[in-house]
């Protein structure tokens, strides 16, 4: 039976972390961090100190480096870097390699591999337009910036990184622009993605609206196949 991917794209703090996760646990889908990936390039070319600039450097470390996702832990070459990942530091460098045509095309070209192994939820930033762009549900995430900056505050605090609201605005907003405006897998809401603003709905709330929408897709794969005879 084919595979079925549904595609999560938004900007940054539009929850999509948290809703893929548990949405994908709904469905008995696996789910795939994208943004990880493109962090973990960050992260070792950090430390190897390489020029964030240097394309061909970035594109050698994402293709010679071993990203492996076990349940929430990320492992690069076998170490355990989910908390690194997501330093300040690599967030502010990782809009630099995610905007390297190269390292996109490999990291792209990973994310079908392993998406082609069982059902999943991806979520990034050009899941429905570039990656699985006939993924059978694709979904665009939005909230305003200030509730977005707002969760944002919420989750560093949580993890022992307090944070102005201001400062993340700033970022954020610097973000935006990076994501929105490079020339390969720009924020894009695909053309057939429906448009979810999540603002005034709690979490548990995002998820049982996805989760309705694909199962309504689901059973609508599943009449047409029925239909078509397959
Ligand atoms: O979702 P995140 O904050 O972990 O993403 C980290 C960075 O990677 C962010 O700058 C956007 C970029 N990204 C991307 O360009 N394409 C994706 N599919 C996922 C993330």
């Amino acid at each position: 039976m084919e595979k079925m991917i549904v595609a999560i794209d938004g900007p940054a703090g539009a929850g999509k972390s948290s809703v893929t996760r548990l949405l994908a646990d709904r469905l008995g889908f696996q789910f795939l961090d994208t943004g990880a990936m493109y962090r973990s390039v960050t992260l070792v070319a950090i430390e190897q100190e390489i020029d964030l600039l240097d394309e061909t450097a970035l594109q050698k470390i994402a293709t010679e480096i071993e990203i492996v996702f076990d349940g929430e832990e990320v492992l690069i070459n076998g170490n355990n870097s989910t908390t690194a990942i997501r330093e300040p530091n690599v967030t502010r460098s990782v809009a630099c390699v995610a905007k390297a045509p190269s390292v996109r095309s490999y990291l792209v070209d990973l994310q079908r591999r392993i998406a082609s192994q069982g059902d999943f939820v991806c979520e990034g930033r050009d899941q429905g337009t570039v990656a699985f762009p006939d993924s059978f549900c694709k979904i665009f995430l939005t909230a305003s910036p200030k509730a977005r900056a707002q969760r944002r505050v919420a989750q560093l605090s949580l993890s022992g990184q307090p944070v102005e609201l201001e400062v993340v605005i700033r970022d954020q907003k610097l973000r935006d622009q990076q994501d929105s405006t490079r020339k390969v897998g720009r924020l894009m809401k695909a053309k057939d993605a429906i448009e979810v603003p999540t603002d005034d709905l709690s979490l548990v709330q995002v998820v049982a609206a996805l989760e309705g929408i694909v199962r309504q897709r689901i059973e609508n794969k599943r009449e047409s196949s029925t239909v078509n005879g397959q």
